[in-house]
């Protein structure tokens, strides 16, 4: 008979060292944002470069033509406000210029969330 508890033990052991390996590689769902955006300070594509952007105010990044709806914004880059815009750009930023739909998983933007944070 399958035991659950053993079985979610070995499934922990098996994924830790996974985990601790991928823990600054980005995430699968990030895939979609290297069209347009560079993780290197100052180097920016259609995008802005995404270094530093955790925490920080909309239209952080040196040297990149932001719309001016999108530094109209006034938002701050914490979880919530990633959240949001990363699902829903458009709706969150209305005339802003990221043409991107949107991360329809809640996991994926979660995962994009927790690799922009290591981004400096
Ligand atoms: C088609 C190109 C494109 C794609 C794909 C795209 N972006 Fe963007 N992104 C932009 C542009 C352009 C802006 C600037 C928006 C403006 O100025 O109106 C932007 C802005 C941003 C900002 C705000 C930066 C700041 O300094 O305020 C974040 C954060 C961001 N993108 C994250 C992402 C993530 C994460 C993904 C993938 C899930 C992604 N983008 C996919 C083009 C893109």
């Amino acid at each position: 008979m399958f035991n659950k508890k053993v079985g979610l033990a070995v499934a922990a052991i098996l994924l830790a060292p996974v985990a601790a390996v991928a823990a600054d590689a980005p995430p699968a769902a990030f895939n979609q944002c290297k069209a347009c955006h560079k993780v290197e300070a100052g180097k920016h594509g259609v995008g802005p470069s995404l270094a530093g952007v955790y925490g920080a105010k909309a239209g952080h990044a040196e040297g990149y033509k932001y719309s001016d709806n999108h530094k109209a914004s006034g938002l701050t880059w914490d979880d919530a406000n990633l959240a949001k815009y990363l699902a829903d750009p458009k709706g969150t930023i209305p005339g802003n210029k990221m043409a991107f739909a949107g991360l329809k998983k809640p996991e994926d933007v979660a995962a994009v969330i927790g690799y922009l944070k290591t981004l400096k």
